[in-house]
């Protein structure tokens, strides 16, 4: 059942975060509903413009409308993920994505709200939900890529203007984490000073945590043993989550560490098996590894189990 964003966060805030992952093929999109029925966890399908063109933006919706038949009892909203204006448009058009996120971050303060408001009235205007981001994470984006001593985090002086300006109903903040494999040097952490203060200026707000993938250490060595080069890999201590979510953090993005299953499970199976040259043998695996993993991760997160409550819930409103 697809459901809207803000309904799963209203149920979650405070307590525990929905993990929100990104998808690009069937595989990834049967590993997620796989490993969200078996921790019986609500959860939020992502897709960015750059899954949206890896085959067709139709072939994505296809499946997800697929999977939801396929697994009647799943729970989740399907998600834009750092949308560019035209590119949140389009899903708002569509009428398919229950949420966007409007990413002007890379843009002045001014221009961050101007651009936000005009995604989040033409969002609220067909009942869909907009996240917002303000401050800069590192690491590659879609449409930007933001070097290190660009990232900044986000000044939580700036968040009531902001939110109340452009109306948006969620808010991404950057607290110290980033995009990709390669995060943290020496004992960086989570801000979560930064947090706490943004929580207190937008109480029961709900924020989103990008940057989000633990970059599971054992994944990188298998990886790298299998005859890949991730040196110095490093990802967001998944211990973490639940003192985020507490704060108000109520969606946790996550897409490299699903790449890392996909690249361990592929770099093994021709390593095994040099003979072979089947998708099927290494994709079927790699299915069953990333349910493993997507169940794990909603156990960190709190989500697992709360797939019954958040029925009930649904159904009292
Ligand atoms: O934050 C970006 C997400 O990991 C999506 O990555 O734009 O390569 O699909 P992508
Ligand atoms: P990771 O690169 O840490 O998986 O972050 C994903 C993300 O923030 C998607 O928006
Ligand atoms: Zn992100």
């Amino acid at each position: 059942m697809i459901v809207s964003t803000q309904a799963l966060f209203k149920h979650a805030y405070g307590r525990y975060a929905v993990g929100a992952y990104n998808i690009n093929n069937a595989e990834q999109t049967m590993g997620l509903f796989r490993g969200c029925m078996e921790s019986r966890a609500p959860f939020i399908i992502q897709i960015s413009k750059g899954a949206r063109a890896y085959t067709d933006k139709r072939m994505l919706e296809a499946m997800i409308r697929a999977a939801a038949e396929i697994f009647p009892d799943a729970i989740f909203a399907v998600h834009l993920d750092h949308g560019d204006e035209a590119t949140c448009m389009d899903c708002i058009a569509s009428g398919f994505y229950t949420s966007v996120m409007i990413d002007a971050s890379h843009e002045p303060f001014e221009q961050n709200i101007a651009i936000t408001r005009r995604v989040v009235e033409a969002a609220h205007a067909k009942g869909i939900a907009v996240e917002a981001e303000l401050g800069q994470l590192g690491g590659v984006e879609e449409h930007v890529s933001v070097s290190e001593d660009k990232a900044h985090l986000t000044d939580p002086a700036q968040v009531e203007e902001f939110v109340k300006k452009t109306q948006c109903d969620s808010l991404a903040c950057a607290i110290g984490t980033s995009h990709g494999a390669y995060k943290f040097s020496g004992s960086q952490s989570i801000h979560f000073e930064v947090l706490e203060a943004i929580q207190k200026r937008l109480p029961g707000f709900p924020l989103v945590m990008h940057g989000s993938s633990s970059v599971p250490q054992d994944e990188v060595a298998r990886i790298n043993a299998a005859g890949g080069a991730l040196k110095g890999a490093k990802g967001v201590d998944e211990t973490q989550f639940k003192r985020a979510a507490q704060l108000g953090v109520t969606k946790v993005n996550i897409d490299t560490d699903g790449r890392l299953v996909w690249c361990r499970v592929h770099r093994e199976h021709f390593k095994e098996h040099p003979e072979n040259f089947d998708l099927r043998p290494p994709g079927k695996v790699f299915m069953a590894e990333y349910a493993k993993y997507i169940a794990h991760k909603n156990e960190v997160l709190g989500s697992a189990g709360r797939l019954d409550e958040v029925r009930a819930a649904l159904s009292r409103r």
